[in-house]
């Protein structure tokens, strides 16, 4: 997809609507900090640090799979949504394996990251850095438990600095996530490094954020598509599918092979959130699949090579800039 950055009518006129909220925002955020806007919105204060797994003594060894299934070790692929009763929650849809390059394992849009990786599909950090709700939590069968989201990316309809406002009022394609760090559930021990992804397509913001029809199976999908850059048949998957896909940003190109597993989820509607309006005609929520995502770093920015510790200078930091001065703009008029 495209690097450019700029901020268009559109993206504006979510970024009024997002004004009277900015108010809330912690000093760092409202006092335009633009790292700390870009930064991971992570709500769990206990929150990992991945080049500290690659230092320490706990030796990261990795399953064949790419990941641990939660299951055999306690854990589960349904999260649990904060205010349900019965307690519901949304489909672990999506898995980017352990066994990808250990560079998009680190949660961080520098050298190639998580996000730097979500960003060339077509996801961003949430807009203007702000968090609504009350976090999901997951068990992934890793020993720390049931933990809080890491962070939520959402579809940046084509504009990476503002496009997860219009996300957010518009509805849209989002995912909560998690990684497989912790190294104690696992039989032969060491974390996977896997991150599992929520993934559904939700209403816009005045219908309650609701999940659209087959809006797990068609998140997964769509986010899946955004990597092949073809429709992915949802109907027809089956545990046998696989597909490639070539995707790139700020001067890295990845290359992801996809496999629809079944068996970790149940193909159900049991202990789904909203599992009434999102499958309809007697069809299950959930369909059982979960897209398995190996990525792999295929291209660098010139001068980086991949144990290269120079910190990258992508062209979105150019592009903050045009929003950044809006901001101001915008700013200076609420005095
Ligand atoms: C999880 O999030 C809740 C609500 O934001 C917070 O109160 C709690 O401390 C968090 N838990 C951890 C372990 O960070
Ligand atoms: C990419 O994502 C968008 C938004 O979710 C979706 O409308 C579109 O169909 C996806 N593209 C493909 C090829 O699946
Ligand atoms: C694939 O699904 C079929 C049922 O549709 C099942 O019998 C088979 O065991 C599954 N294979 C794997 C590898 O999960
Ligand atoms: C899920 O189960 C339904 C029957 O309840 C079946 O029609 C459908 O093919 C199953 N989906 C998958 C992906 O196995």
């Amino acid at each position: 997809m495209t690097t450019t950055t700029t901020a268009t009518p559109f993206s504006m006129f979510f970024l009024l609507l997002c004004l009277p909220s900015l108010a809330l925002l912690p000093p760092a955020v409202s006092g335009l900090n633009i790292d700390a806007r870009r930064s991971p919105s992570i709500s769990n204060s206990n929150s990992y640090s991945w080049p500290r797994r690659r230092t320490s003594n706990v030796a990261r060894s990795e399953p064949a799979l790419g990941y641990y299934v939660p299951a055999d070790a306690g854990g589960a692929m349904l999260t649990k949504a904060p205010g349900t009763s019965p307690p519901a929650g949304e489909p672990l849809n999506v898995i980017i394996a352990g066994t990808s390059d250990a560079a998009v394992l680190v949660d961080s849009q520098d050298k190639g990251g998580f996000r730097n990786f979500f960003l060339s599909v077509g996801f961003a950090g949430e807009c203007l850095g702000q968090h609504e709700g009350a976090p999901q939590t997951a068990d992934l069968g890793d020993g720390n438990g049931y933990k809080n989201e890491t962070a939520v990316l959402r579809w940046d309809y084509g504009d990476p600095s503002l496009g997860t406002c219009q996300e957010t009022i518009q509805g849209g394609n989002h995912f909560r996530y998690w990684v497989q760090s912790g190294t104690s559930g696992a039989a032969t021990g060491g974390a996977s490094g896997a991150y599992f992804l929520a993934t559904s397509y939700e209403k816009p913001i005045a219908l309650g954020h609701d999940i659209i029809v087959d809006g797990y199976n068609q998140g997964r999908d769509w986010l899946i598509g955004n990597i092949t850059k073809s429709a992915i048949p949802t109907a027809t998957l089956t545990n046998t599918s696989t597909f490639t896909g070539t995707t790139s940003f700020g001067g890295y190109t990845y290359s992801s092979s996809i496999s629809y597993v079944s068996g970790l989820l149940a193909n159900s509607s049991v202990g789904v959130n909203h599992a009434d309006t999102v499958g309809v005609n007697g069809a299950n929520p959930v369909d059982g699949l979960v897209a398995v995502v190996e990525v792999k770093i295929t291209g660098r920015p010139a001068g980086e090579s991949a144990n290269s510790a120079s910190r990258f200078a992508g062209t979105r930091g150019q592009g903050a800039l045009i929003p950044t001065l809006l901001l101001f703009l915008l700013g200076a008029l609420c005095l």
